[in-house]
């Protein structure tokens, strides 16, 4: 039970495992992770696939085709797919005031082109999610970045790059990745919201979704499952990192289920019985304090807490006791819309409705909580 399978298609950046865990304090804790072992190791775990940014791949072979040639025959090997691939727009110093939106033109157009060499290599293994996190698309100092002109030149760039894709005849969408600040003070694009919002004034909104990540969301205080149920309404959850964060403090990129586990809970159930079939893919860090075994021991975890989850989940949708919580929380009476079909407003004239009545009666939502605690908990 609970043994993960690529058909629960679980994936995971290379940047994940192969952290080595230097942080703004300290060296590296571990050595580098040869792409090549990550591939069979996180097959051997039974994942789905694996992502990477263009930089990944070179942890240990600076030469990139041969790099590259190593990285196919592994994914032959193992049978491991790349559902999604990324550019590292925000590593090298050149980026230090971001890619897209870097007040210096030169470094503007160098990553275009990184992003395109990388989108060449992301279609011919078959990625159909490209990822673009503007992690050092920012400032720290309001005097010093104009973002309505930042704005302008992140769209030119999504806007070239989909056109790119669509002349190239790639089967590539994008997904722009929130975050509210780290590297940067402050992130353009901070949360979900601004991110849908910026996808409208697109020139190809159809190509343009979201990879919305757990921990990015709570740093902001927002309520995730919120977020994604949105994502999901307006169809732009194109792909997700998966993690856990403990509320508003630096992105701790935990194993998933390892921060906030009620809101995990729900978010499993969201994604379940939500509409979402894309891969579940985590985006963490295996902490600094552990060692190169540990390392897979975060991996299989991850699976693990999500598949446990899932379990918690269906449960809960099918216990007779949660169905009649739902009931009397008129969860589903939200479903209906709120005229009947052939009416208007000069209907409501003549509801013969008592608000002192209607306001005395509760919600009994408490309950209804409680039950998902006790699924959680497993004492159901
Ligand atoms: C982070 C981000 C990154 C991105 C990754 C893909 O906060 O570090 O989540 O991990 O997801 O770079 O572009
Ligand atoms: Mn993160
Ligand atoms: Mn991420």
């Amino acid at each position: 039970m609970y043994e993960p399978t690529p058909e629960d298609r679980f994936t995971f950046g290379l940047w994940t495992v192969g952290w080595q865990a230097r942080d703004p304090f300290g060296d590296a804790s571990r050595a580098p992770l040869d792409p090549v072992e990550s591939v069979h190791r996180l097959a051997e775990l039974g994942a789905y696939g694996v992502t990477f940014h263009d930089d990944d791949l070179l942890a240990v072979q600076p030469d990139r085709d041969r790099a590259i040639a190593a990285f196919r025959k592994a994914l032959a090997e193992t049978g491991l797919k790349v559902p999604m691939a990324t550019t590292n727009l925000f590593t090298h110093p050149v980026f230090r005031d971001g890619a897209f939106t870097s007040n210096d033109r030169d470094v503007r157009r160098y990553a275009l082109r990184k992003v395109m060499r990388n989108l060449d290599l992301a279609a011919s293994l078959g990625a159909t999610t490209y990822v673009c996190w503007g992690g050092r698309e920012g400032s720290e100092s309001d005097a010093a970045k104009d973002v309505r002109a930042a704005l302008g030149r992140y769209k030119e760039a999504v806007d070239l790059l989909c056109g790119y894709v669509r002349e190239r005849g790639y089967g590539i969408r994008f997904a722009l990745e929130p975050k509210p600040n780290e590297p940067r003070g402050d992130i353009l694009l901070p949360t979900i919201g601004h991110a849908l919002a910026f996808i409208g004034e697109l020139e190809h909104p159809e190509m343009v979704g979201l990879n919305p990540e757990v921990g990015h969301e709570q740093m902001a205080g927002l309520n995730f499952v919120h977020g994604i149920a949105q994502a999901l309404w307006h169809g732009k959850l194109f792909h997700i990192d998966l993690n856990g964060q403990h509320g508003p403090r630096f992105d701790q990129d935990l194993v998933f289920g390892h921060g906030d586990v009620m809101s995990a809970f729900f978010l499993v159930d969201l994604l379940e019985h939500g509409g979402y079939d894309g891969p579940r893919h985590f985006d963490y860090k295996p902490l600094r304090t552990e060692d190169a075994s540990d390392v897979w021991v975060s991996a299989a975890a991850n699976m693990r807490t999500y598949l446990i989850l899932r379990e918690k989940a269906r449960a809960f949708r099918a216990d007779p006791e949660v169905r009649e919580a739902l009931r009397a929380s008129r969860v589903e009476e939200l479903g209906l819309p709120t005229l009947n079909r052939g009416e208007t407003l000069a209907d409501l004239a003549s509801d013969d409705f008592d608000p002192d009545r209607a306001a005395a009666r509760g919600y009994h939502f408490t309950h209804l909580n409680q039950l998902a605690l006790e699924h959680l908990l497993g004492v159901r």
